[in-house]
């Protein structure tokens, strides 16, 4: 599903699915390129990390944000798989906003295109959860360093890392079943005691966001160049 435009007929599988003016309850954004793919773009040009692990996930959002508004007692909620790297990238968003034509480059190296993509993720959740303060409940979770096929296939150097982060900061690899357990608290934690736009490690651990998640600047650029880009697919 590397284009818009399929990721946009299965927003719509699901709006059919929940029969419009239906509600969905929880959206959990979780597929994504794991360092996996250098050089090439999706469809529509961009970088394939940012193309699949933030373009995509920012198309469903906007075409199904209606129908999570619509979930009984304001309770929908938005769970945005993120990734640690988010937490440790340092992008040069410091001198100013995000260069967005930077996303449809090809050419940065696998790692930092990985990483930007899960930062991007990121600041696009903090301003989602802003501006839907009154319904909607975001939550951005980082499962730890999970033994998956993604992780896998990663090249030698890229599993060292990952080995040495997990080792480091959670002892090590995670098991999928182990893994899959800050998907589940991020589903179920009452929203009374979450923070909204908040990133949490395993389990339901409140952690420090990115770098630049208080760069207001940035996230506003971010937002609003997005919200141009996806409106396109959003509307064909
Ligand atoms: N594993 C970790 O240590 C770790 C750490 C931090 C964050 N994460 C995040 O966790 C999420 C899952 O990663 P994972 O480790 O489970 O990787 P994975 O084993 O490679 O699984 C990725 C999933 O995303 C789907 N996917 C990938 N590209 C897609 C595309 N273009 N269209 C539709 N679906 C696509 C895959 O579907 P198919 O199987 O059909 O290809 C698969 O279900 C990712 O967002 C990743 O960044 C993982």
């Amino acid at each position: 599903m590397s284009s818009l435009s399929a990721v946009r007929n299965a927003a719509r599988f699901v709006l059919e699915a929940v029969a419009e003016p239906g509600h969905l309850n929880i959206l959990i954004l979780n597929a994504g390129l794991v360092f996996a793919q250098s050089g090439g773009t999706t469809a529509e040009g961009y970088e394939p990390h940012m193309g699949v692990n933030y373009m995509a996930n920012a198309l469903l959002i906007r075409m199904l944000l209606p129908a999570l508004k619509r979930a009984p007692g304001r309770n929908g909620r938005v769970v945005l798989v993120s990734s640690i790297a988010a937490r440790l990238a340092w992008l040069g968003l410091e001198t100013g906003p995000p260069d967005p034509a930077k996303f449809k480059d090809a050419k940065t190296p696998i790692g930092r295109s990985y990483a930007r993509s899960k930062v991007a993720g990121v600041l696009y959740a903090i301003e989602l959860a802003k501006r839907n303060q009154d319904d909607l409940t975001v939550l951005v979770i980082h499962p730890g360093i999970v033994d998956t096929p993604g992780t896998a296939k990663a090249s030698l150097l890229h599993r060292t890392v990952l080995y040495i982060f997990g080792l480091l900061l959670y002892g090590g690899y995670t098991t999928p079943e182990d893994g899959c357990k800050n998907y589940l608290w991020a589903c179920m934690a009452k929203r009374e005691t979450v923070e909204s736009g908040g990133f949490y490690g395993p389990v339901g651990r409140r952690e420090k966001g990115t770098w630049h998640d208080g760069n207001e600047a940035a996230r506003k650029v971010l937002w609003e160049w997005t919200e141009r880009e996806v409106e396109v697919y959003a509307e064909v």
